[in-house]
């Protein structure tokens, strides 16, 4: 081995030896179904949950620039305005994508001064974006109120607490009323990364913090356009000042070329689609999931779209889903350092997409992997 590849070598060994090595695998993905190494496989991986059917979009010229340069195209003051409204908030601004978002906004207004309170399973970019802002971090303990107010009242200066609205990885929401409170009471900024609960949860699917009655309560809420709408992208919105100091500040909104304008309009014909329907069929076939895991007895801590079926060992969760796959079911192994160390799961996703059959069908093969696999 040469010298100068010998650390990522060695590396790259640590991965495998700990079965945590990912590797890509060529998919298609149409409808419910993904097709890969020739098989037809019922998607159970997916987040397009509301399974909005797509429709044609026009291909127009790419911008070629970033947004401040020459690529402002005017869809996208269109769709801010429409995400707006959606939100109830003052001003939006669009990134490429959800995880830029994340890092563009977090680490524009906060600043080595200040504190932020991150839930300890907030997504990577959520924690990217802390320690790029320079703050003080402090990882407050999953969903607990307590513990997140023992920290604040224990801390001076400046505060910002962040939270998803619902947990990628555990299907949970957050207590936003309760965090709400908190942060009236301490006069702190509220940050709501809401990816997966947008367009999913509340009236009209206006998000996590519709569902708990907190949306004027929360001062920067970030989502994505790839998730429950099933389009492409990431935004931000917030009181018009904060937004456009993200718009003067953000690097990951100023340093990189803006989106092409037909994906802006592929979201807007999503935004204005009958996405109430589609939501209302969606919740129908969650609740059943739900309903069917608790009758064959496999617990979950989810109470959303997301369900993990948690295994602990990332070799076993490996084997699950080869098992699952077998049964043509596609469902991935989500490992370290996705979540924690001998945490490993599987993640189910159910969309519209799926029928109440193929729901159906896919908790008779729960119940064989729970007897296999020993399953609690
Ligand atoms: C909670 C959360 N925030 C942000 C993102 C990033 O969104 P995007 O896929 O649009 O980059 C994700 C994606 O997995 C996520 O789960």
């Amino acid at each position: 081995m040469k010298p100068k590849f010998g650390t990522f070598e060695k590396k790259l060994s640590g991965i495998k030896k700990r079965n945590l090595l990912r590797t890509l695998q060529d998919s298609k993905v149409e409808r419910q179904y993904i097709f890969q190494n020739g098989e037809k496989l019922l998607n159970f991986s997916s987040n397009d949950y509301l399974g909005i059917k797509p429709r044609e979009i026009k291909h127009t010229q790419f911008q070629s620039s970033s947004r401040l340069v020459s690529g402002n195209d005017i869809s996208f003051s269109i769709l801010e305005k429409k995400l707006s409204k959606h939100k109830s908030q003052e001003k939006t601004i669009i990134f490429p994508t959800g995880y830029m978002a994340n890092i563009g906004t977090i680490s524009s207004i906060a600043n080595k001064e200040n504190i932020i309170f991150s839930d300890e399973l907030n997504h990577a970019s959520i924690v990217e974006a802390c320690k790029l802002s320079g703050a003080k971090i402090k990882i407050f303990k999953h969903n607990n109120m307590e513990d997140l107010e023992k920290k604040i009242r224990k801390t001076n200066g400046r505060k910002l607490i962040v939270t998803e609205g619902i947990f990628s990885m555990d299907g949970d929401w957050s207590q936003l009323d309760q965090i709400s409170e908190l942060s009236e009471k301490y006069e702190v900024t509220t940050i709501l990364d809401d990816a997966h609960g947008d367009f999913v949860l509340g009236k009209d699917g206006k998000g996590t913090s519709n569902f708990f009655n907190v949306e004027k309560k929360i001062d920067l809420y970030i989502s994505s356009l790839s998730k429950g709408l099933g389009s492409f992208g990431g935004y931000a919105s917030g009181r018009e000042n904060l937004i456009d100091l993200c718009i003067n500040t953000s690097k990951t909104f100023i340093y990189t070329s803006a989106l092409p304008a037909s994906i802006n309009q592929y979201s807007l014909q999503r935004l204005e689609s009958d996405r109430e329907s589609y939501r209302k069929k969606l919740w129908k076939k969650i609740n059943l999931f739900h309903k069917r895991l608790d009758e064959i007895e496999l617990s979950t801590t989810s109470t959303s779209q997301i369900i993990p079926i948690i295994i602990g060992k990332e070799k076993t969760a490996l084997e699950l889903s080869k098992f699952l796959r077998k049964n043509r079911m596609f469902a991935q192994a989500i490992r370290y350092p996705t979540v924690k160390k001998g945490e490993a799961r599987i993640r189910i996703s159910i969309t519209g997409w799926l029928s109440e059959k193929e729901i159906e069908y896919s908790i008779q093969v729960l119940e064989k992997a729970k007897k296999k696999f020993n399953l609690k």
